[in-house]
């Protein structure tokens, strides 16, 4: 048997144990070799005092052969244990204190007390010697384990990066491509949610995907704030730990209820020829500042790699929708140059027989072919001019867009909701409406209400149809009548067999509320 459990330090007292195996956890570990400690030295029993990584400043106490009970009578406050920790106070004369080190420097201290059986006068020089070899073995054990552990969880995080770098080899949309990376990353990592969050300008990045168990689908499309914590991430290259969300007031300020509820937190960034996101790892749970899953260093791999994943899926992407334009393209000019002048050419020919007939039936034939490949002539031209304005963003782009203009005209991004397949079933004809609701929508917000705030939700799914709901904290209606752009919108409802309500809210501004069924988007 090779490792620290064996070998002459122990003295052979700890060989071929298959309880003590390095892989399974410290504290079954320790509870083990404090029981062999008690076994070989016929003591009662055994206090392991080590630093508490759970809460810094305290100590914790790994016990054998007390209950919980009788461990807090003894130890009861953080005060003793820190002084059991330095060696300043002792469990009593007849109890043997003896320092554990890991890595070489003080850590931990071993307590033995009780001493058991006929010769129970107290501890002699062997057993003395025999704790010293327990102590001297609990370093490295611990070191140990935590080694293993350490390794363990890497490999985990090894596994997910060659798992999402085998995309970089395959056809796969952006859009899988960075869900992949959320998933993989959920599982390495225990996490009880993870987003990626991708630049949408200088200043604030937008949450691409979502992973984990009740996620707030809404927030995908989300931007955060320019001075967030993610926007630091980006600004620095570096990654942030956040072990206390309650003890960080830039986590989210004023976004608190769109996002899950997170206790501990870590941002990393997604590098690549410069800071191209931001990978965030989230628990409801409150972790211990030292555990695994806040350690930076793990992912570092799995970020570079998904860093790589998120450029070659973008170069992708741009590359596709080049391909999509020039063969657009392609085909406006071939309309153009061959169909039409075929077309004109025939038409032409057909007049010109058509004056040397007499007038009557054939005739008459003849002119109306020509008059119908004239019209033909004119439906091929609007579908060149289609073909080359043709405009593929979907609506969560279009909104990001909008967005943009409005900070740009009041100083403040409105808040964007964007809920259910929106991309996918808000297209063609519908597309437009919606997009021209929320054009007349946020415009009459931002030049009628005066607002500090807008807030925009577009929610579709095939069973509700399409919602928009825009609101602004401003002035209100005043009795004004809709005119132009709210009767619009009015209309472009009710042609969809839906309906369009303005009206003031009642803690002031405005509320535009636009819907249509479902039978509109099948
Ligand atoms: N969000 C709002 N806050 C305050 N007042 C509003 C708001 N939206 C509309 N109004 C008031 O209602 C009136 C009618 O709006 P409507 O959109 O029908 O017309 P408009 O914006 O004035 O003109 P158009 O839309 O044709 O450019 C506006 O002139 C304005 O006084
Ligand atoms: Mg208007």
């Amino acid at each position: 048997m090779s490792g620290p459990l064996a070998g002459p330090r122990t003295g052979g007292v700890l060989d071929a144990d298959p309880d003590l195996a390095p892989d399974a956890p410290l504290e079954v570990v320790l509870h083990r070799v404090l029981l062999r400690t008690c076994r070989e030295l016929r003591a009662r029993t055994a206090l392991l005092v080590l630093p508490d990584e759970h809460a810094p400043g305290d100590a914790r106490v790994v016990a054998h052969g007390l209950d919980d009970a009788a461990r807090d009578a003894l130890v009861p406050d953080a005060a003793t244990r820190l002084a059991l920790l330095a060696g300043d106070a002792g469990l009593g004369p007849d109890c043997l204190a003896l320092p554990v080190h890991v890595g070489g420097v003080p850590y931990g201290r071993l307590h033995v007390c009780d001493k058991q059986g006929p010769d129970a006068a107290g501890f002699d020089a062997h057993d003395r010697q025999l704790a010293a070899v327990f102590a001297a073995v609990l370093g490295p054990t611990i070191e140990h384990v935590r080694l293993h552990e350490r390794a363990r969880r890497q490999r985990a995080w090894a596994e997910a990066a060659a798992d999402i770098g085998a995309v970089l080899v395959g056809p796969v949309s952006q859009g899988s491509a960075l869900q992949l990376v959320a998933d993989r990353a959920l599982a390495a990592v225990d996490a009880d949610f993870v987003a990626v969050l991708l630049p949408r300008d200088d200043t604030s990045l937008a949450v691409e995907v979502v992973a984990g168990r009740d996620v707030p689908p809404a927030l995908v499309g989300e931007l955060t704030r320019p001075d967030g914590l993610p926007a630091e991430v980006v600004r620095t290259g570096a990654g942030l730990v956040v072990p206390d969300t309650d003890l960080e007031p830039l986590y989210l300020p004023g976004e608190e209820e769109r996002w899950p509820e997170l206790r501990s937190v870590i941002l990393l960034p997604l590098p690549g020829d410069e800071h191209v996101g931001v990978l965030a790892l989230g628990w409801r749970e409150r972790l211990a500042p030292g555990s695994w899953q806040l350690d930076p260093t793990l992912p570092q791999r799995f970020c570079d790699q998904a860093g790589l994943v998120v450029q070659v899926a973008r170069a992708r992407a741009d590359r596709d929708r080049l391909a999509v334009l020039e063969d657009r393209d392609r085909i406006g000019r071939d309309l153009h140059d061959f169909v039409i002048q075929r077309l004109y050419g025939t038409a032409l020919g057909l007049e010109v027989l058509g004056r040397t007939l007499e007038p009557g039936p054939v005739a008459d034939q003849v002119s109306q072919a020509v008059d119908q490949l004239d019209a033909t002539i004119q439906d091929v031209r609007r579908t060149i001019f289609e073909l080359s304005t043709a405009e593929d963003e979907g609506v969560r782009t279009e909104l990001l867009r909008l967005s943009d203009v409005v900070a740009r005209s009041v100083g403040f991004r409105p808040r964007l909701v964007v809920d259910g397949p929106v991309d996918t079933l808000v297209v063609g004809p519908l597309r437009h409406q919606v997009l021209g609701v929320l054009g007349e929508a946020v415009s009459n917000a931002v030049r009628h209400a005066q607002a500090s705030s807008i807030d925009v939700e577009v929610r579709a799914s095939v069973a509700e149809g399409v919602l928009v709901r825009v609101t602004d904290d401003g002035q209100g209606l005043r009795g004004r009548t809709p005119r132009g752009g709210l009767l619009n919108m009015t209309h472009r409802a009710e042609g969809l067999g839906g309906s369009c309500a303005v009206r003031d809210r009642p803690d002031g501004g405005v509320e535009v509320l636009w819907q249509v069924p479902g039978e509109a988007v099948r």
